[in-house]
């Protein structure tokens, strides 16, 4: 782990955005498990207490949206609003702020990490294919075109909540989880659902350099979380195919759990009998459960998760509380009859 460099700016803004003896104590944690650089260097999240575009740097009006990859199948955009999915209480997130400021390792996992979409001029997202695997009744392969044709389009608003500490609200445009397993056609022994993203270091620079990342991306959900209303595959945003930067060609949004739970750029889908493994549960297990559920009750380890920056257009932002399943309490809470409640520890606001 040598001649891996440091985000220099990291101790400071994990200082900046967690009260001095949540810090001091997380680095004798980690220290006692003889994790502190191991953990750092592994590029973990951070609580970003920054504006937006003074981390992601000025917008560009053109460069973001010029990713959406020419390929992508238009048919059915821009797709009908389901009413049953909208945000009143926010303002739809301007998408060039959703395009600027995002989270893709496989493109950039060192310096200025949010700035993504400068990285993805290599990576080529059609064609696609989308393995089936696992415990279905029948193994298969699909182009993804041809699917993404043979699928009703919807559009729906969510709040998106990172673990982080920010949020957006998006347009997504795509169709339910549910009706996508419907078609891979699972075996009832099937428990789980694993989702592995692409792995092509020629065409990812982060992939291509970042060794120590376990890639390729993968999650996993349960099978009642998978066919949950409201998980959601997205292949598009604002009316328009998915930038790359935003999970060309196909990504996951599952807007009751932190943005981490929601796969980009998926190539495979398993069933399986047991609980699979996810990525970042797999680097940090301390800081990064399998269900990984909005609950402003439950702080990071490393930051309080009672409130988050919700950004809107470039340069405005407002604090606002977390709610619990980030709002999504009345579709979800029955999944989960042990998501605590009330403060589950002390909480630093
Ligand atoms: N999927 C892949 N393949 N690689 C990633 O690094 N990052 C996750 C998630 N899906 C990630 C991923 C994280 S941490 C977040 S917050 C969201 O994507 C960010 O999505 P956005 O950039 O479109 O807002």
């Amino acid at each position: 782990m040598a001649n891996i460099i440091l985000n220099p700016d990291w101790q400071l803004k994990e200082s900046a955005c967690t009260t001095q003896a949540a810090y001091k104590n997380r680095r004798i944690f980690l220290k006692s498990l003889g994790l502190g650089t191991m953990a750092l260097a592994t590029g973990g999240f951070r609580c970003s207490n920054n504006a937006h575009s003074a981390s992601s740097g000025e917008l560009d009006p053109d460069g973001p949206l010029d990713t959406i990859p020419d390929d992508a199948p238009r048919d059915g955009y821009p797709a009908a609003r389901n009413p049953d999915f909208t945000v009143p209480e926010r303002p739809v997130t301007d998408r060039l702020v959703s395009s600027s400021y995002n989270n893709f390792y496989e493109f950039i996992n060192q310096g200025n990490l949010k700035r993504v979409w400068p990285h993805t001029g290599a990576f080529q997202a059609f064609p696609w294919t989308l393995e089936v695997r696992g415990q279905v009744e029948r193994k298969q392969t699909w182009d993804l075109s041809d699917l993404i044709r043979s699928m009703d389009l919807e559009e729906r608003i969510y709040r998106f909540r990172c673990v982080e500490a920010w949020s957006i609200t998006v347009p997504w445009t795509g169709f339910p989880l549910s009706k996508l397993i419907e078609r891979c056609k699972p075996l009832t022994r099937a428990t789980h659902v694993q989702f592995t993203c692409i792995n092509r270091p020629n065409q990812l620079p982060g992939q291509a350099t970042a060794h120590w990342y376990p890639w390729p991306y993968f999650e996993g959900l349960r099978m009642d979380e998978a066919m949950n209303e409201l998980a959601f595959v997205a292949v598009g945003m604002y009316g328009e195919p998915l930038p790359k930067q935003n999970g060309s060609p196909l990504r996951l949004v599952l807007p009751w759990k932190y943005g981490y739970k929601g796969p980009k750029a998926i190539v495979r889908i398993e069933f399986t009998r047991k609980q699979p493994k996810t990525f970042w549960n797999e680097l940090q297990p301390q800081e990064y459960g399998f269900l990984s559920n909005v609950n402003p009750n439950v702080p990071h380890p490393r930051w309080s998760q009672a409130s988050e920056r919700f950004l809107s257009r470039e340069n405005v932002e407002e604090r606002i509380p977390t709610q619990i399943f980030n709002g999504y309490d009345r579709w979800v809470s029955d999944l989960y009859p042990d998501e605590p409640r009330t403060p589950a520890g002390p909480i630093i606001r």
